[in-house]
């Protein structure tokens, strides 16, 4: 794995400088909550943006931004009652709670104890004398039992009706899926994206803002029809990406490097639109900075997928020498629509146009009412219903004198004289289907720690140790600092009005005169500032500025009236530090050292 910062250096920087720190810190704080300090938020906020326009304005979908809070029905229907669980084991000396999977895993190096079944993971705890980490007591023989992750609140005054804190933004996707669908004309496939909140109570919230319970998600949630719609592979075919399949991971290799198109041939990918979003997903965490040497897509094995998903892989950053999921590309299939169409009052359908009308021979029912109703009482509602679906199942239930049916467990035998059986010709101008999910889901909290931590960088200038963030320009959270170097002589007028005309031209600007002028240099540098301008003596005979590159701290002399024309190229990949160097005086006495007085 590729050399990074400890993450207790990513940590302290992170606080330091106001990227993000533990929430209500005044009151001791409470574990698994993090506040985005001034340059986090910023930073997570780029990272937003970008998502945003690669994933839903570039895409052509429909962005909503919906509650976080959710009546209970939405979560039965969606399983998360049931099955929105981990594994927990208490310790019974200190109390102390933990993640059975997690411990399993540090124990043995298996990648993915979730997968288990419970008395496996028992039995490991047990044989591997696991102990607890918070005060060394044996953990063998304390159950392992289910912990439903989901925050529950009561909406209302009162007992309330019950409710629960969102634990995936998808949910406000699909539950609005009615009305998403006439804004969609009905016409499939069609994408909705959200960005926002969503809350798990985590048993063990870990790494900073890695694991928290609070976190901030992307997702899409592309409705297809699974026999007709198809993605367009050919923009993304020649990409190359890291695949760590299920088959792969049974062996010693190691992800095997593939390009999409060998990939969906080969059948690694089999799902085509996986394979596209994949694509897509590895171009963008490239343009925002993730390292793709520290990159991989791993699929799910089979036990480890969530109770929707039937294929799932997940994009893994490499993070203080640790694999982290940083987004999840599951294929939902129709679970999600037809769970809801089961428990709600509404259609969760899309009507498919045949190209021409097609005649067909179907089965229908028109049961005898004053004999089912006499004969069966409040069963016969339920008959008919039965009877009816058994039609269009099985015609030839009804070629005999009778026909039986199950209703809630119980048989009925029905003189098939008083069902009303017919086949009859219809002529039908499409069906009505229920459109699968395919959704690209990102952690945003996740996205920001790795860029952090993929960015750091440290190297030698003027013989000292130089700390910076390499962050691309598109997500750093200020784009440019401004200095005077120093306030007196008109260069402190000078350098706040040349400030104010970048930010009117949309860039972020930070503006520092205090200390010397090498100090802040490494101030912006730390933060990850791209570029830097100072307002000196020459500024204010000749108008002109210096401009400095954090990467490699380099410096031109340029006329102030072309600052903003040539930030905008750097700012937008239409030019580099480099190329402007050859066309502008260089600098080669640099003030850069942050001890001078
Ligand atoms: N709708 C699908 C879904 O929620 P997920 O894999 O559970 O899938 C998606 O979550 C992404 O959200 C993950 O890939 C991860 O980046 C992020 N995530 C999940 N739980 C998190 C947590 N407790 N803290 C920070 N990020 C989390």
């Amino acid at each position: 794995m590729s050399e990074g910062p400890t993450g207790e250096t990513v940590v302290e920087l992170a606080k330091r400088r106001g990227f993000f720190f533990p929430s209500s810190g005044a009151y001791g704080g409470v574990a698994g909550f993090y506040t985005y300090g001034p340059e986090g938020a910023a930073l997570k906020r780029h990272v937003e943006d970008a998502w945003r326009e690669r994933f839903s304005v570039r895409e052509d979908n429909l962005e909503l931004d919906a509650p976080t809070i959710m009546p209970e029905p939405v979560f039965e229907a969606s399983g998360h009652l049931d099955t929105f669980d981990d594994m927990l084991v208490e310790c019974a000396e200190c109390g102390e709670s933990h993640r059975a999977d997690h411990l399993v895993e540090g124990a043995t190096g298996i990648e993915d104890a979730e997968a288990l079944p419970i008395p496996e993971v028992e039995t490991i705890v047990r044989e591997e004398a696991i102990e607890c980490p918070a005060c060394g007591a044996s953990l063998a023989g304390e159950p392992v039992t289910e912990f439903n992750l989901m925050f529950e609140t009561a909406i209302g005054p009162g007992s309330g009706s019950p409710g629960y804190l969102r634990p995936e933004t998808a949910q406000g996707i699909f539950v609005e899926f009615p009305l998403l669908r006439e804004y969609a004309r009905n016409q499939l496939p069609f994408g909705v994206t959200q960005i926002g909140r969503a809350y798990r109570n985590e048993i063990s919230p870990r790494r900073a803002i890695v694991r928290v319970r609070e976190l901030t998600q992307a997702e899409l949630e592309l409705f297809v029809d699974p026999e007709t719609d198809r993605p367009d592979l050919s923009g993304v075919a020649d990409t190359s990406l890291p695949l760590y399949s299920v088959e792969a991971q049974d062996g010693e290799g190691g992800p095997v490097e593939m390009t999409l198109g060998a990939a969906v041939s080969e059948g690694v990918l089999e799902n085509e639109w996986i394979a596209y979003y994949l694509g897509i997903a590895a171009e963008w965490y490239e343009r925002i900075g993730v390292d793709m040497d520290r990159f991989r897509f791993r699929q799910h094995l089979p036990g480890e997928r969530a109770h929707y998903a039937a294929d799932c892989w997940d994009a893994e950053a490499e993070v203080d020498g640790n694999w982290i999921e940083i987004a999840g590309f599951a294929y939902r299939g129709e679970y999600d629509l037809s769970k809801h169409a089961e428990h709600a009052d509404e259609e969760f359908t899309v009507f498919r146009q045949y190209d021409e009308p097609v005649t067909v021979e179907r089965a229908t029912v028109d049961p005898d009412m004053s004999y089912l109703g006499p004969e069966f009482g409040g069963a016969a509602a339920g008959i008919a219903e039965e009877l009816a679906r058994l039609a269009e199942r099985d015609r030839e239930a009804f070629d005999g004198e009778a026909v039986v049916v199950t209703v809630d467990g119980e048989s009925y035998e029905i003189p098939t004289e008083v069902t009303g059986f017919a086949v009859e010709e219809v002529t039908e101008s499409g069906e009505h289907v229920v459109p699968h999910v395919v959704e690209p889901s990102f952690g945003v909290d996740r996205t920001v720690y790795t860029l952090i931590d993929h960015a750091y960088r440290e190297d030698e200038v003027d013989d000292e140790t130089r700390r910076f963030l390499a962050f691309e320009p598109e997500v750093a959270p200020t784009f440019v600092g401004v200095f005077p170097l120093m306030d007196r002589d008109g260069m402190g007028d000078r350098a706040s009005a040349l400030a104010r005309e970048l930010r009117e031209s949309g860039f972020s600007v930070s503006y520092d005169d205090s200390g010397n002028i090498g100090r802040r240099y490494r101030r912006q540098d730390e933060v990850g500032t791209p570029f830097g301008v100072t307002v000196d003596y020459e500024s204010v005979e000749d108008d002109t500025v210096t401009l400095r590159d954090r990467d490699s701290t380099r410096q031109i002399r340029l006329p102030s009236d072309e600052l903003v024309g040539r930030l905008h190229e750097l700012r937008y990949g239409r030019a580099t530090f480099a190329d402007l160097a050859d066309e502008y005086e260089e600098l080669t006495e640099r003030a850069e050292n942050p001890t001078e007085t």
